[in-house]
């Protein structure tokens, strides 16, 4: 190169080209040797000002020098980039091999689906829902249900008194005294889901904590075909088609006559294994007529009304309907219980 200015400046910016560390060091490149206000940007205008026989030459000269630090210039940047690209890549990398944190949808406890579902059937027929209190007198417990004090029935049912006249409900039937009492001789047709506490030692089938279904039904020519019509219906609507009931006769004491009504296995459809205790049925409630004393106690007529009552235990039908083993696994809350009931998307 025969200028000594350009020559210069190739030197100084092949220099700082090789120093740039960064996108930003080769943007300054650029700028101090190719922007308008650079020296190489001043040497070109002096072109048109230099007589014609060395124009050619020198102008020759600042162009190559002009596309010579242009293309040193590019090569960097590129480079620089692809380093840069590289380093964030490196920094942002993302573990796979780490499991990810998944959002698991939750689900209804199974108590809950059955609970539903046996409300749903019996809103069909034509039920609604009444509710009572938890906390109970003794009065509505036991007195207004031919339980008077001590009656050798009230150990059935093994209670928790808060004090001398309230305990903790051992049943939802004081809900029928509540309601006779709210319809005032009207005709009833309820039901009361709600839970229930006995002291018992908890184990695979007992828990002092339970749940039932209460049912009351209450009018003029009420009888145990109604009864009887009211908890087939239920059963072949909650455990299938083809299942049947057996009514045995029972004793409770708001109740006259009494039963307990069973469901014929369906693990062995009748001809008795394991889960039926080789019986072939398998209890799910108890229920009869409405004592004329509770009818009477509670302000109807026992000569003009009849009723039937029911109470079904939750739980029971729930294990039932999933064989589960164990009654507490309803109230632990473990997700891999609970996991096995999620409804599928
Ligand atoms: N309350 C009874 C129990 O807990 C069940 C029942 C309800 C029986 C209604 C008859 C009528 O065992």
């Amino acid at each position: 190169m025969k200028n000594e200015k350009l020559a210069q400046i190739l030197e100084q910016a092949k220099l700082d080209i090789e120093a740039s560390k960064t996108s930003e060091d080769i943007a300054n490149c650029r700028n101090k040797y190719l922007a308008k206000k650079s020296e190489l940007s001043a040497m070109s205008s002096l072109i048109g000002s230099l007589p014609p026989e060395e124009r050619k030459d020198f102008g020759a000269e600042v162009f190559q020098t002009k596309s010579q630090i242009s293309s040193l210039i590019e090569e960097k940047a590129k480079d620089l980039q692809a380093q840069e690209l590289a380093a964030k890549l490196a920094k942002e990398t993302i573990d796979i091999s780490l499991p990810g944190r998944s959002l698991t949808p939750g689900g209804k406890n199974p108590f809950h689906v059955v609970k539903d579902e046996m409300i749903d059937i019996f809103l069909g027929m034509g039920f609604t829902v009444a509710d009572g209190p938890e906390v109970e007198t003794d009065k509505y417990n036991f007195e207004l249900l031919n339980i008077p004090q001590d009656h050798p029935a009230r150990d059935m049912q093994d209670t928790f008194y808060i004090n001398d006249t309230e305990l903790l409900r051992t049943h939802t039937s004081p809900v029928q005294a509540h309601t006779m009492e709210k319809a005032v001789g009207k005709p009833i047709r309820i039901i009361c889901p709600g839970k229930t506490y006995r002291r018992d030692d908890d184990d695979a089938t007992h828990s002092h904590q339970f749940a039932q279904i209460e049912g009351l039904v209450v009018d003029k020519g009420i009888n145990i075909g109604h009864l009887k019509a009211t908890l087939e219906l239920f059963a072949k609507k909650m455990f299938g088609e083809k299942r049947e009931i057996r009514l045995r006769s029972s004793y409770f004491p708001f109740t006259e006559p009494s039963v307990e009504v069973d469901i014929n296995c369906a693990n062995c459809g009748g001809k008795g294994c394991n889960m039926c205790k080789g019986t072939g049925y398998i209890e799910i409630l108890g229920g009869g007529m409405v004592h004329p004393n509770v009818l009477t106690m509670n302000g109807y007529d026992a000569e003009e009304y009849s009723g039937f009552a029911f109470g079904i235990g939750i739980e029971r039908v729930a294990i039932l309907r999933y064989g589960i083993d164990d009654i507490r696994r309803f109230y632990q809350n473990d997700v891999r219980f609970l996991h096995q009931f999620r409804k599928k998307a």
